[in-house]
């Protein structure tokens, strides 16, 4: 507006970007604005309801699929049509229901002419159409939204309970036998000098005469190799005595990933890891000298019992394995 405009009372009042007679008719609208083809808004409406249903159709057969145990191919498929539903729902809501350009407020002469009064009169009884529109849009979009969220509240079930101690400890304890993987108890001499042998925690055969029940996954954990290099253990700070009678006993999975450590290069005293060469020094703590490994094959303390059977003298050194989440040890 410029100067004379705003000192002339009669002149008309407009808003920036329209001549004095208002803001020009939009090229193209909403489907539902004013004039707007109705069979073409309903078409539009229908589509996005469709678009909305097909998510929420998603999201049930994904929550249904969860509930059965999960299948990762039906997961994939089904998230990806309560996504792309969604998507597709706002998308077309977006370009057909919303203004195609910027709107402007106009301002008109507080009197209203009887044409602005008819004009406002057919907006509003149109309004009150796209009201009840907007209502199916929106209780079809809540559903979609609501049913997605509901089916992603399952794969919180699958965290299920925190294993606890389960990583940490393993059945070995003091006194506790060693075995071979056909249940015989070892006794030294069973491991010939350069020789390795693959070792568990000895469970009872009985669960019932189990403290607690054997549970297969710490047998799987606890595996052991038991060597006899040719050299002499460089006993670690605080491990004296863990080893006995020229024996030492490691942990058998790779800190690494967790690979069984199974190639023992006898001449150079090193473990090697097949998975990715992480190499550890069997004189030496096991301690990684070379690979991806950081940290050293737990360490078993070892001794006789009087018949010279092979028995544990308490727990690995650290959790054997890969690292997690909380490990502190
Ligand atoms: S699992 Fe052993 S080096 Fe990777």
């Amino acid at each position: 507006m410029t100067g004379s405009d705003a000192d002339d009372p009669e002149a008309p009042r407009g808003c920036l970007g329209c001549s004095g007679d208002g803001p020009p008719p939009p090229a193209t609208g909403p489907a539902d604005g004013p004039g707007a083809d109705p069979h073409a808004a309903r078409r539009a409406e229908v589509a996005v309801a469709t678009g909305f249903l097909a998510s929420t159709a998603g999201a049930i057969g994904l929550a249904v699929v969860y509930w059965r145990g999960g299948q990762p191919q039906l997961e994939g498929l089904f998230l990806a049509l309560a996504l792309g539903g969604l998507g597709l729902g706002f998308v077309l809501w977006s370009r057909r229901f919303m203004p195609h350009q910027p709107v402007v407020e106009a301002r008109h002469p507080i009197a209203s002419t009887e044409e602005e009064i008819d004009r406002f009169r057919d907006e509003f009884e149109q309004g009150e159409v796209i009201l009840t529109r907007r209502k199916l849009l929106v209780r079809t979009a809540g559903l979609a939204v609501g049913a997605l969220g509901a089916a992603l509240l399952f794969p919180l079930r699958s965290l299920g309970p925190r294993p606890g101690k389960g990583l940490k400890e393993t059945p070995y304890g003091r006194g506790v036998y060693l075995v071979t993987a056909d249940n015989q108890r070892v006794r030294a001499e069973d491991v010939n000098r350069d020789g390795v042998l693959t070792v568990f925690p000895e469970v009872a055969a009985d669960p019932e005469e189990a403290e607690e029940p054997p549970r297969p996954e710490h047998q799987a954990d606890s595996s052991t190799l038991l060597i006899r290099p040719s050299g002499t253990p460089r006993p670690q700070r605080g491990r004296d005595g863990w080893t006995v009678d020229g024996l030492v006993a490691y942990s058998k999975l790779c800190t690494h990933v967790g690979c069984p450590v199974g190639l023992y290069q006898a001449d150079t005293h090193l473990l090697l890891c097949p998975c990715h060469q992480s190499t550890f020094d069997v004189l030496d703590g096991a301690r990684p000298v070379f690979g991806p490994a950081t940290r050293p094959l737990p360490q078993l303390p070892i001794g006789l019992d009087a018949e010279g059977y092979v028995v544990a003298e308490g727990d690995f050194a650290a959790p054997p394995g890969p690292g997690f989440w909380d490990r502190d040890r």
